[in-house]
């Protein structure tokens, strides 16, 4: 039997999003992709920062001349490429990792970067919106603790009753009263407990707009060795360090190391990341971890 596609034109969208400069997850998404007749694909921001290969994601994305949203991430480097970051962020070890990121990339990639606009339409499904955090901002992000009543006020500010979106790497489907919130997840850095490369398919079905959550294996070696053959991990002190702890178990290491150190009073660099991984429990929730944070402050 052929495959669906191929006896009916239903119009399909692939969002990926959070690729953050994962070569490896975002090459397999891409050959996931090509299998499942998508009519236009949008990129949902966090295509650079938090990983090595950021240019050579963005360079993927112009070659496929995908439409992007601007990501929190894709607004640190330019911060940081274009003079607007405290002394300190220059020489100090906490930002190693973001002036590596920064440094890697190029002219071209930072043009292309400052021109991504912070929200845009599908232009096959017409009810489909898509942000990279929410609506107002790019740094505020929906998951699965967000309320219904949050959801809904997101959505209010959409003129389309589908608004997806990103920045928490954690995948979701909401539907509302006045419509549906999608969260696509995160191809290159997932905080769901499962390490696969994920994103999302949307499609018009006679029922109404379906979507599917889609789950890519591929080798986490792969990310692991170029961590290490492309500097990253040398040159990006603790960061680094947290983030290939980030990409082994699929949860947040970075931002708790960060508060964990603030609580400890201790400084943010690699030399007390074996004291913070002594306190930290990756598989409790981090509301846990939160709760014991309180009381060693
Ligand atoms: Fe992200
Ligand atoms: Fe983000």
């Amino acid at each position: 039997m052929l495959p669906r596609r191929y006896n009916l034109p239903v119009p399909r969208v692939a969002v990926l999003a959070d690729i953050h400069g994962n070569v490896p997850a975002f090459e397999a998404v891409l050959a996931d992709l090509a299998g499942q007749g998508v009519d236009e694909v949008l990129v949902g921001g966090d295509l650079v920062g938090r990983g090595p290969e950021g240019s050579a994601v963005v360079a993927r994305v112009r070659a496929r001349g995908w439409r992007a949203v601007k990501g929190n991430h894709e607004d640190y480097m330019l911060d940081f490429r274009q003079g607007r970051v405290p002394d300190d962020w220059l020489f100090t070890e906490e930002w190693s990792a973001a002036r590596w990121m920064a440094a890697e990339l190029s002219a071209g990639d930072i043009e292309l970067i400052a021109a991504l606009p912070p929200s845009l339409a599908s232009e096959v499904l017409p009810e489909l919106r898509l942000v990279h955090g929410t609506p107002r901002s790019n740094n505020e992000g929906l998951g699965p603790w967000s309320s219904e009543r949050e959801l809904s006020e997101q959505l209010a500010a959409v003129a389309e009753p589908l608004l997806v979106c990103a920045h928490t790497h954690r995948p979701m489907v909401r539907d509302l009263a006045a419509g549906r919130v999608v969260n696509v997840g995160s191809v290159g850095l997932p905080f769901n407990r499962d390490p696969r490369a994920q994103y999302a398919i949307f499609e018009r079905t006679a029922r109404g707009l379906a979507v599917e959550l889609r789950q890519v294996p591929y080798d986490l070696a792969e990310i692991f060795q170029i961590y290490d053959s492309s500097g990253f991990l040398a040159a990006g002190g603790a960061t680094a360090r947290l983030l290939l702890l980030e990409l082994e178990h699929a949860t947040p290491f970075l931002v708790p190391f960060l508060k964990w150190a603030d609580a400890a009073q201790a400084p943010r660099e690699i030399g007390r990341i074996d004291e913070f991984l002594a306190f930290f429990r990756p598989d409790e929730p981090l509301s846990h971890f939160y709760g014991r944070l309180r009381e060693l402050g």
